[in-house]
């Protein structure tokens, strides 16, 4: 049976995850964190990581940037992986991130979805190939979402970049800046509004031709499955940093 610390339990990825791992046999949440007093749930809420004193297999994020700092001191001091799956880190906390993947196992993915990353992949093959298109990233959710461009936005901006010949700049606001565009530039713009789960649009625009390539989402269960699977497979592995590639390529 493996253990689940469930960091942002209160939240509503939290209540996903929580009602999915619920129908599994092989797994269990033996606790939870969330700062939020109110938070109810069927198994042990903690305020801070900090306080959880037990041994969890595995711990998976979905919380807020700001909850980082401890999770990643508390893998390390424990040699408790965690799936880090809260988007909105700062370019220092992808550092440390990075530093903290020398000392334990991290899985880290701005979206847990197999059709996304397919999606990536899809994206910088046709980057590689429609040379000299401009290329705009347009990503739709919610009203609720605090970041912007989304996570997985720019997953896909710095995956396209990857494969360009030569550096771009991605260009978030157009409105402060009158000028022509440049070739060697990403647009991301972020739309915001409803219920939307998560939309994103990568628009490869040439000369009289325009292709585009489209994922959506209809519900947070994907994220859910994909952070499982995530769990399970990053539980007992050696410290390093794993992405959903590791996932594929291990299935
Ligand atoms: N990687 C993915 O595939 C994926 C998919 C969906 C959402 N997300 C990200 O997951 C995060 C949570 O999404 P949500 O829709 O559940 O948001 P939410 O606002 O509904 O829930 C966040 C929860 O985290 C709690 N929280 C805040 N600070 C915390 C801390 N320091 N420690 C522990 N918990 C803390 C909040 O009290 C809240 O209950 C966001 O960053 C979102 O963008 C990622």
């Amino acid at each position: 049976m493996l253990s689940v610390l469930l960091s942002g339990c209160g939240g509503k990825m939290g209540g996903v995850i929580s009602s999915n791992i619920a129908q599994r046999k092989n797994m269990e949440i033996i606790a939870g964190v969330d700062p939020n007093p109110a938070v109810e749930c069927t198994f042990p809420v903690f305020t801070g990581i900090a306080d959880f004193n037990g041994q969890a297999d595995v711990i998976i994020d979905f919380s807020h940037p700001a909850a980082l700092a401890s999770l990643l001191e508390y893998s390390v001091n424990t040699g408790t992986p965690a799936v880090l799956a809260t988007t909105g880190y700062s370019s220092a906390q992808i550092d440390e991130i990075k530093k903290a993947a020398a000392k334990t196992a991290l899985f880290f993915t701005a979206n847990m979805s197999l059709g996304i990353n397919l999606l990536v992949s899809l994206a910088k093959k046709a980057a590689a190939v429609l040379s000299g298109f401009d290329i705009e990233i347009i990503e739709a959710h919610h009203n609720q979402k605090i970041d912007a461009p989304s996570g997985t936005a720019i997953m896909l901006a710095d995956s396209i970049s990857e494969v360009l010949p030569e550096p771009c700049r991605y260009v978030y606001d157009r409105h402060s800046q009158r000028k022509k565009r440049d070739k060697r530039e990403i647009g991301l713009h972020a739309v915001r509004g409803g219920s939307i789960v998560g939309e994103h649009e990568i628009l490869f625009a040439g000369d009289d031709e325009v292709v585009t390539l489209t994922h959506k989402a209809y519900s947070k269960n994907i994220f859910a499955v994909g952070s499982i699977n995530a769990a399970a497979f990053l539980a007992g592995k050696a410290p390093g940093l794993y992405d959903m590639s590791d996932l594929v390529a291990n299935a």
